[in-house]
């Protein structure tokens, strides 16, 4: 496969963070190539025994650095889908530290709109509503303007197929650059979007991929949950990076 050549050949494109959410998908690549594109390297190979093409991209923290490293990716590359995955605090009390939300849809919890309130009327968390973001959409030429980002069906259908020994389920993945720690916010949240866990990355990858037409599904092994009194462990990023192993082992069978 030595003539493989990601800018002009399909691969699929899987980001994590950090390095416990990519380290062991490198250390897996067949054939595996660094690519340098300002300040993002992106690591080109062959992943498991059907010798899926792909490339692991470690984004940084955030939806800015997501952002920036989607765009160069999907400008360089050539991506049939984008997995975004990695870790993410809980807000659903029936997923636990380790259990892995697969993304229906990811809402950007940061978009919002506050009511205006007059000079001393005090700060209401609890007064705002969706801010729609604007997507120029390849597909038509035009832009539209949207509150949440689908997951692609097909791919969400094959990872509940995967045979794991992780408790997976699916649910909606609410993305900021936030970290939410108060039990009323969080019910506040998933009493208006349904949020099952939060990150600070899928929502900027969800939309670059809406807005170039590219299928995204997003991926979320919990590192914590405040609801479940569940303290922060970064490890089962590596759990999160074997159940995409067996993803895209198993992948091939029901596509
Ligand atoms: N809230 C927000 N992001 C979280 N992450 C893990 N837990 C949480 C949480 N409770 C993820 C983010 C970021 C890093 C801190 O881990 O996506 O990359």
């Amino acid at each position: 496969m030595d003539n493989y050549d990601f800018t002009k050949q399909p691969s699929l494109l899987i980001q994590g963070a950090m390095d416990t959410e990519t380290a062991y998908l490198i250390e897996h690549l067949e054939e595996h190539v660094c690519i340098t594109i300002g300040n993002w390297k992106f690591h080109t190979g062959f992943l498991g025994t059907k010798r899926e093409a792909v490339i692991i991209s470690k984004t940084f923290q955030g939806i800015v650095n997501a952002a920036a490293a989607t765009s160069l990716a999907l400008a360089y590359f050539k991506p049939w889908a984008v997995i975004n995955q990695g870790i993410g605090g809980g807000h659903d009390k029936k997923f636990h530290r380790g259990d892995i939300v697969l993304g229906e849809k990811v809402i950007p919890m940061g978009a919002v709109a506050y009511a205006f309130s007059k000079e001393g009327a005090g700060i209401d968390a609890k007064g705002f509503s969706p801010l729609p973001v604007e997507i120029f959409c390849r597909e038509t030429g035009k832009t539209k303007k949207v509150t949440e980002y689908p997951c692609d069906i097909r791919l969400l259908q094959v990872a509940e197929q995967v045979e794991t020994k992780y408790h997976t389920g699916r649910g909606v993945i609410g993305s900021g650059d936030e970290w939410n720690s108060q039990i009323d916010r969080i019910a506040l949240l998933r009493e208006r979007y349904h949020t099952v866990v939060e990150d600070m990355e899928s929502a900027a990858t969800a939309q670059l991929c809406l807005s170039y037409g590219v299928p995204f599904l997003g991926v979320r092994i919990l590192s914590n949950s405040i609801v479940n009194a569940e303290k922060f462990d970064e490890a089962v990023g590596i759990d999160g990076q074997k159940f995409i192993l067996s993803l895209v082992e198993q992948m091939r069978e029901y596509m």
